[in-house]
């Protein structure tokens, strides 16, 4: 926080405006229906690892995990080749083009909901691994991140985005319908769920399961370096980490940094105790009969 906030225009050309795909609301700068239907369309290869969250919810702590898992540790791919190339975004026909191109196994990201994923992965051995965080935290996160990214609005008041996050009217649409749809594909052998808070509390622990799921075996030393080289410092410091390297009309890091906080729990400095209870009704009304249990669920 603390960065200086005021009305960014958009440059000359750039229009902020949203469109529909599916029922979903996507920025029209960097996305397109064009884009969409060919993530949907895009031929999965079996050994595919794919990187899925809701936005804000540990995207590219989990990419660099993947990174360093995919290297046995060895930091130099993180360090001489911007994430967004490590693990490119489906859902942009940039993203899109450099993951038809990149070299396999690989890594592929997406914030996707699971009906607008490419349908051949329904088919294939490819994995999936969905990082889910508490929603308050991404609804806090978000909020700031709408402020630097431009091709979303800016959000308004923490009061007004919080209700614009509880009904889905932000882009990728409903972080329950996100999490709901994903949490369709628990028990499937290729698909792997983990917390933000899991990797928060436990990152060696988390670390070793993903291994495990994905069928690598590291050794105690390459565990230990997947670890230091995925800490919030490190990664901070990393400029092909912290998307220092990103234009100036796609990410205005002026107004604030990518990697912000990187903690768990700072809703607590940003909600009142009226919307956090607003929050928690809305919350358990539409997770009802999910029958899933998250580190931030009431015991
Ligand atoms: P905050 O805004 O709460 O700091 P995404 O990659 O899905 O966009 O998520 C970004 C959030 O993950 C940001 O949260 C960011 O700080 C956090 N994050 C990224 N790398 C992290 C790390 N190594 N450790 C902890 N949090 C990290």
């Amino acid at each position: 926080g603390g960065a200086p906030v005021g009305p960014v225009p958009p440059p000359p050309g750039m229009s902020h405006g949203y469109f529909q795909h599916g029922g979903i609301t996507f920025p029209g700068l960097l996305y397109s229906p064009r884009g969409l239907e060919a993530a949907r369309d895009f031929p999965v290869h079996d050994d595919d690892v794919f990187n899925v969250t809701y936005q804000k919810s540990g995207t590219v702590w989990m990419l660099e995990i993947l990174s360093l898992i995919r290297c046995d540790g060895d930091p130099r791919w993180c360090r001489s080749v911007p994430n967004w190339e490590r693990g490119p975004w489906l859902e942009t026909l940039l993203g899109l083009r450099r993951a038809r191109g990149a070299p396999r196994p690989r890594l592929i990201s997406s914030h996707l909901p699971v009906q607008l994923f490419p349908t051949a992965f329904f088919s294939s051995k490819a994995k999936v691994i969905y990082t889910v965080r508490n929603p308050k935290d991404v609804l806090v996160s978000l909020y700031h991140f709408a402020r630097i990214f431009r091709p979303y609005k800016d959000p308004g008041s923490l009061e007004q985005f919080l209700e614009q996050f509880l009904q889905g009217d932000v882009p990728f649409g409903s972080w329950f319908d996100h999490v709901r749809g994903w949490m369709g594909l628990r028990g499937r052998e290729n698909f792997f769920c983990i917390s933000y808070e899991e990797l928060q509390q436990d990152l060696r622990g988390s670390v070793e399961r993903l291994c495990v799921f994905l069928g690598r075996r590291l050794s105690a030393a390459a565990l230990d370096a997947v670890v230091a080289n995925a800490s919030f410092a490190a990664m901070s410091r990393n400029r092909m980490s912290n998307f220092s390297l990103s234009p100036l009309f796609i990410l205005d890091l002026r107004r604030g940094p990518f990697l912000r906080k990187g903690i768990s729990g700072d809703w607590k400095n940003h909600l009142t105790p009226e919307q956090s209870s607003r929050f928690d009704r809305v919350y358990r009304e539409r997770m009802a009969g999910l029958g899933v249990t998250f580190p931030w669920d009431p015991p």
